[in-house]
């Protein structure tokens, strides 16, 4: 980990059973792909990174009855094996073996090395091999590119408002870095009914693009962030924060913006070092709750035809999240706006 990203050849083979091949017409570049290129969250390597896709299906292995070639399709990054105890109590997002496919090789260099698909999906190629449980079927009406942000921003942001947090009519909402993540929470909000929806960053560039995605508030995060965040949700704090930076620091801050029985989601994936604090006193007195949400607490294949609707209705808009349209050679530029704060989405266009 930590190697320069590099664009090379690979030998993708035919499906196998159970198998889909999928030639990506786009692919979002989410700060996972960062975290796993830098270090921050391990993978096996050599890897092609990239979990935010969409592509048409070019072929499909023995047995595969979810698809047929020429099918418009959404990448799934956690898919669910439908078997193991979680999936068994209905919290498939969950699953304990969602990450089965990225610790088994599926191509290889032209050495014959192996090569592992990042988060399984490996998207950040002109071609790539899934599983069928990681294929969801793209409904009418989604522009296929626009399409790929479903597969990991759209699914996460909006199902941490609607599936974890269950955010209702005219409750009050914090959210905490505004990447594709943040500004889906902020969209999914919109939606929600949410409000005063106040958008929280370091980069005073986001307030235009926070408002855009139904932020009513912008708050330049500093020392006072969380008694601004209470003065602007009249003085007792937000009925809900979410954390989408991965940081220990805007937990903390988060939380400490909620109203006393609060409720903050973390969605952004921090690192195993960085430490959050909290004192027995306080977890009791202020009676909130922290809690996680992974890929959106949600199924996929419920969620994207659910999305679908609302892209349709003009609900959701998918395209405003991007504010990058770039080609493979283009992903170090686009961790680079990341790391500076700058932008929404980098999506590579095929
Ligand atoms: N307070 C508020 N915002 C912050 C802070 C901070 N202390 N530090 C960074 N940010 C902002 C950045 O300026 C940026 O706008 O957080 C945002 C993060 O956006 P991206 O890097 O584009 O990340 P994104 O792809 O949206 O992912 C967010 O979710 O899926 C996880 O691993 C992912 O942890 C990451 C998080
Ligand atoms: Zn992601």
């Amino acid at each position: 980990m930590g190697a320069p990203l590099e664009l090379t050849e690979i030998e993708l083979p035919a499906p196998g059973p159970g198998q889909v091949r999928v030639r990506l017409a786009a692919a979002g570049v989410c700060h996972s792909d960062l975290s796993l290129s830098n270090g921050t969250l391990r993978a096996a390597t050599p890897v092609v990174l990239g979990h935010e896709g969409a592509g048409t299906v070019v072929a499909v292995g023995e047995g595969v009855t979810k698809v047929r070639e020429g099918d418009s399709v959404v990448l799934n990054w956690a898919p669910a094996c439908g078997h193991c105890h979680l999936c068994e109590i209905g919290e498939p997002w969950l699953c304990e073996n969602s990450y089965a496919a990225s610790v088994e090789t599926y191509a290889a260099l032209k050495d014959g090395t192996g090569v592992f698909p990042g988060l399984g999906v490996a998207a950040f190629a002109e071609e790539t091999l899934v599983r069928e449980n990681a294929i969801i079927p793209l409904p009418e009406g989604v522009p296929l590119t626009s399409a790929a942000l479903l597969g990991c921003a759209v699914l996460t942001g909006y199902g941490a408002v609607h599936n974890a947090a269950r955010v209702r009519e005219g409750e009050s909402a914090v959210v905490f870095g505004l990447g594709g993540v943040g500004l889906a929470v902020l969209q999914a909000l919109r939606i929600a009914g949410a409000g005063p929806i106040v958008a929280v960053d370091v980069t005073p560039e986001k307030e235009e693009l926070a408002r855009r995605h139904g932020a009513t508030e912008f708050v330049l995060a500093d020392e006072q962030t969380a008694k601004t965040v209470r003065k602007l949700t009249g003085g007792h704090g937000a009925d809900h924060a979410f954390e989408c930076v991965g940081r220990s620091t805007t937990i903390r801050t988060a939380w400490n913006s909620t109203r006393r029985g609060g409720r903050t989601t973390v969605v952004g994936i921090g690192g195993k070092d960085d430490q959050v604090s909290f004192s027995a006193l306080e977890v009791f007195h202020f009676a909130r709750t922290l809690t996680a949400c992974v890929y959106g607490n949600g199924v996929p294949e419920r969620d994207v035809p659910l999305l679908a609707e609302h892209v349709r209705a003009g609900r959701l808009d998918l395209d405003a999240l991007i504010t990058d349209r770039i080609t493979l050679d283009e992903i170090p530029a686009a961790f680079d706006r990341m790391k500076e704060g700058k932008g929404g989405r980098s999506l590579v266009v095929f």
